[in-house]
């Protein structure tokens, strides 16, 4: 099987792209990291990309005439590198027609909680402030909406009484580690089948 390209656009931290860089270069997914991209300068999610010898680099928003202009950019630099799906990790904004367009169908992006809840900023601390007893994680591919894709995976983790938000965000976290792999590995295999809104594994 050919190998995969990624391009993985973060805006902070970066642990998902940890595990990401960590499964490929275990050869867990038969892909690599291409290309780090980040809306963001001071993202250590850049060093760690650094640190494992991937391109990484930032893209300012402000540097370009309008959000087109910006992705544009973005689009020919993944191209560049020959990438085949787009992770969206951490990455903060909303994707928008021209990023979208040119990778229809192939961005893929991780939200901490059990979608369709808690869409949007802050999913953990909304369901912990909702009072649900079980949150998790959700893979899903992106379309034009504010995580509305279809849904690849996902992990559920308990909400216990005493729970802060902290607590929760980092028993979510792991939860994330483990799927977002898992999902980007189904992709590179060509095992995602995706009829409307529903994503199968080819078994
Ligand atoms: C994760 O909780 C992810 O679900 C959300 O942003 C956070 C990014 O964390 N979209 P990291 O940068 O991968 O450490």
């Amino acid at each position: 099987m050919e190998r995969k390209n990624l391009g993985v656009l973060v805006s902070g931290r970066g642990s998902n792209l940890q595990c990401i860089m960590d499964a490929c270069a275990a050869g867990k997914i038969p892909a690599r990291v291409a290309v780090v991209i980040s809306d963001h300068s001071d993202a250590y999610a850049l060093e760690r990309a650094r640190q494992a010898g991937i391109p990484a680099l930032a893209v300012n928003m402000r540097d370009y005439p309008d959000k087109a202009g910006y992705e544009l950019y973005i689009v020919e630099v993944l191209q560049k590198h020959g990438v085949h799906l787009v992770c969206l990790a951490g990455y903060m904004r909303l994707v928008g027609p021209t990023l979208l367009g040119a990778f229809a169908g192939r961005i893929m992006n991780i939200h901490p909680a059990l979608l369709p809840s808690f869409p949007g900023l802050h999913a953990q601390e909304q369901a912990w402030r909702y009072g649900v007893k079980y949150s998790g994680c959700t893979v899903h591919f992106v379309d034009d909406g504010m995580d509305t894709g279809p849904i690849i995976m996902q992990a559920v983790v308990p909400v216990y009484d005493d729970d802060t938000v902290d607590m929760l965000t980092e028993r979510i976290l792991e939860q994330e580690h483990r799927i977002y792999p898992e999902a980007v590995k189904l992709y590179c295999e060509d095992k995602l089948i995706v009829e409307g809104r529903r994503v199968r594994v080819r078994v």
